[in-house]
């Protein structure tokens, strides 16, 4: 049966390094997944890699029509949703506010904080309608603490831990419990938009994790899985910290 006995899950981000490990993770505990990504064909790739237990789905999370075709689409095919979980996130450039454009500010807002707004806003009702479930909202280590020349996305991270705490509150009487989930440096793909290799991103911010390296998308999918589960069943309002250390000192 499995850790997700038949849940249905929707995932943004389904296409990316840490949702598609998540996406994995739950199929493997019985889930039913529907990996929405903007990147359609990351998407579907990881759903060609589970197998039966994952469709792709194209969805840009800042855009409120095609949020609520990819709910709808998780309802169709489900006839229910239990479970949300939102990885996705831009690749921002890098530089401090007076560098950064107006423009790249918007877009990260958009996708990162203001995505997860829409996709709580249609998911959450279809949830309540199942009676009730568990959404996690990937945040950061940066949502805590900062690092130069990246305001918009600490910014946004920031965020994504208080919206969660709010939503917690308002959902408890819907029966959805809400979470946030914060990594530290974990080895996918946008760490290279930073650094030239995976190499050279171990060899910077392996130090900074008392743990002394990089965190493994499986790990992120490990917390995740149980904070969907019913085995966090006690659990709303929180970010659960995942970061080898890295807020620790
Ligand atoms: N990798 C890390 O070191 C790290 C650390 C802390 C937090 N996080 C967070 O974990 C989450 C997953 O990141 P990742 O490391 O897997 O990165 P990733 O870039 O591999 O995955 C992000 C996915 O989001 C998708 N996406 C981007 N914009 C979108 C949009 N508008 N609509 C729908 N999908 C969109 C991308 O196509 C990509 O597949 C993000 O929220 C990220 O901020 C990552």
């Amino acid at each position: 049966m499995g850790r997700l006995g038949n849940k249905a899950v929707l995932i943004t981000g389904g296409g990316g390094g840490i949702g598609g490990a998540i996406a994995e993770r739950f199929a493997a505990e019985g889930a039913r997944v529907l990996c929405c990504d903007l990147d359609e064909m990351a998407a579907a790739r990881v759903a060609a890699k589970i197998g039966g237990g994952a469709t792709a789905h194209g969805c840009d999370v800042s855009d409120p029509i095609t949020v609520q075709a990819a709910v709808a689409r998780a309802v169709e095919m489900f006839g229910a949703l239990n479970v949300l979980v939102n990885a996705a996130a831009g690749r921002e450039p890098i530089g401090d506010v007076v560098d950064l454009s107006l423009e790249d500010w918007r877009r990260t807002i958009d996708v990162n904080l203001t995505g997860i707004f829409l996709m709580c806003k249609y998911a959450a009702p279809e949830i309540a309608a199942t009676g009730g479930g568990s959404i996690v909202n990937i945040a950061s280590q940066l949502g805590s603490v900062v690092v130069p020349n990246r305001p918009a996305y600490v910014t946004t991270k920031a965020a994504v831990i208080q919206l969660s705490r709010s939503m917690a509150v308002d959902f408890a009487d819907r029966n959805i419990r809400v979470n946030s989930l914060s990594p530290g440096a974990t080895e996918a793909d946008r760490l290279l938009v930073r650094f030239k290799t995976m190499e050279a991103a171990r060899a910077a911010l392996a130090p900074l994790h008392p743990i002394g390296r990089l965190g493994r998308p499986d790990e992120i999918a490990e917390a995740a899985l149980f904070l969907a589960s019913d085995e966090s069943s006690f659990m709303t309002g929180s970010d659960m910290v995942v970061d080898g250390g890295y807020n620790a000192v």
